[in-house]
């Protein structure tokens, strides 16, 4: 297929890396970016007014599930892969906790082709960090990054043990890849379904302290600081989580974390109702530590924002509370809650919006991206700072529709997304938008 020549015109773009925030012209042709600047010629390319939108490098969510091996009922590749493009993501990094794991070379390459024949947001496999994610004994970490993994995680569980999570530290630091762990202690979570707090108890829902958070964290600090490898917290969420990575970031230890939009958005209290749509691991915590998540956000403590989308079947969530699978979607939702409660409340600049949703999560993973610099693929992200969106879960291109936010009214959304030059989604509520035509999906 040709790839088109366009001309973003009158755009506000924000590229932090290359420092720039203000009214320019992006030309792409051939897939590439050729040129940022203002009042470029037009020259053969279609033009596009992009005025009153925002253009930024395309948005990195580096904590998903595409469910593809071996769950399609809930999402699969190309449908997990739309959601994120009308999400406004141009990539995404994808958890191993498939069926089977991806805890070998085999897997890896088949989630890649499934991404290649779907055409639409690239795909960056994250491997698992022991066989099977049992905890027993490390996969072969290096052939794992050969085929086309970017990270090592066992997410869905914690890296069992101190001395895998060593071993995978001191593996990932020799082929530069970070471990993601999903920082809980089992025994301490045992079997509980909420944050253990007043909420949960005031509704007879068994507990999970934020200390089984807080304690696994501090293990992996100690064991980043003893071996120099790179360690990511996955969805942190509780306030002494936060105070141990700043502590390890202030000791020189390679700690990054990122934050899910639930995580700083809602808080215990929305479990009255017992909607098992509130039902995520980590459980929505308390109201001061919603509130940390947000001072992080702002004071740069926070490195990325990720969704951890986590489809499941409305059968499999149409139970009781107890029973339920922990997980929400949120590849569509995460934009509007981004732009709303950070951006428009004054929070965040969208500099740093940009450097949470695409830059910090691309140099994270080491992949391209983060930046919309001539040369580089033309992964971009138009954004509209003040549409009006209103969530409807039915509506969602995620093949599961299981969110909390269904029927909220949010100011921010997407305009469209160009994955390598080629536009991957269009907003059909936003008119400027409608001069793009999106690449047809089968
Ligand atoms: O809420 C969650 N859902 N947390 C996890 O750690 C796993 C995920 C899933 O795979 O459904
Ligand atoms: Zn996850």
């Amino acid at each position: 297929m040709k790839l088109g020549s366009f001309l973003l015109k009158g755009g506000r773009v924000v590229d932090p890396v290359n420092g720039l925030d203000g009214t320019r012209d992006v030309l792409i042709d051939g897939g590439v970016i050729k040129a940022v600047g203002a009042d470029l010629p037009v020259g053969a390319a279609q033009v596009v007014d992009v005025s009153g939108l925002l253009v930024t490098p395309g948005l990195v969510d580096m904590h998903v599930h595409l469910r593809e091996p071996g769950q399609e009922h809930k999402e699969t590749i190309a449908t997990g892969t739309a959601s994120a493009v009308a999400g406004g993501f141009t990539a995404v990094a994808c958890m191993p906790n498939t069926d089977p794991v991806n805890d070998q070379a085999s897997v890896t390459q088949f989630m890649l082709k499934r991404a290649a024949e779907a055409g639409l947001a690239r795909v960056y496999p994250i491997g698992a960090v022991t066989l099977g994610s049992k905890g027993e004994h490390l996969a072969e970490i290096a052939d794992l990054k050969a085929a086309g993994c970017v990270a090592i995680s066992d997410d869905g569980k914690p890296v069992l043990t101190a001395l895998l999570m060593r071993r995978a530290l001191e593996y990932t630091a020799m082929c530069g890849m970070p471990v993601i762990d999903h920082c809980e202690d089992p025994t301490l979570k045992g079997d509980g379904v909420a944050h253990e707090g007043f909420n949960a108890s005031r509704l007879g829902l068994k507990g999970i302290p934020g200390e089984a958070e807080e304690l696994w964290i501090e293990r992996d600090i100690t064991l980043a600081g003893l071996t120099g490898g790179r360690f990511h917290v996955a969805h942190l969420s509780t306030r002494g989580s936060l105070r141990a990575v700043r502590v390890g970031k202030a000791r020189g230890i390679n700690v990054t974390c990122e934050v899910a939009p639930h995580h700083f958005v809602l808080t215990d209290e929305a479990l009255e109702g017992y909607d098992t749509n509130v039902k995520m691991n980590p459980p929505l915590r308390e109201a001061a530590d919603r509130d940390e998540m947000l001072r992080g956000i702002v004071d740069g403590s926070v490195d990325a924002i990720a969704t951890d989308h986590a489809p499941h079947h409305a059968d499999e969530k149409r139970v009781e509370f107890d029973r339920a699978p922990f997980g929400i979607v949120g590849l569509e939702t995460c934009v509007p809650l981004c732009f709303d409660r950070l951006v428009h409340t004054g929070l965040i600049t969208l500099t740093r919006f940009v450097e949470l949703l695409s830059v910090n999560p691309a140099r994270i993973l080491g992949v391209a991206g983060g930046a919309l610099t001539p040369g580089a693929a033309a992964d971009i992200s138009i954004l509209a700072p003040d549409l009006g969106v209103t969530i409807d879960a039915a509506k969602l291109v995620s093949k599961s529709k299981n969110t909390p936010f269904g029927g909220w009214s949010l100011k921010g959304g997407v305009a469209a997304t160009i994955v390598g030059g080629r536009v991957v989604y269009a907003n059909p509520d936003v008119p400027r938008a409608r001069a793009f035509t999106p690449v047809s999906v089968a």
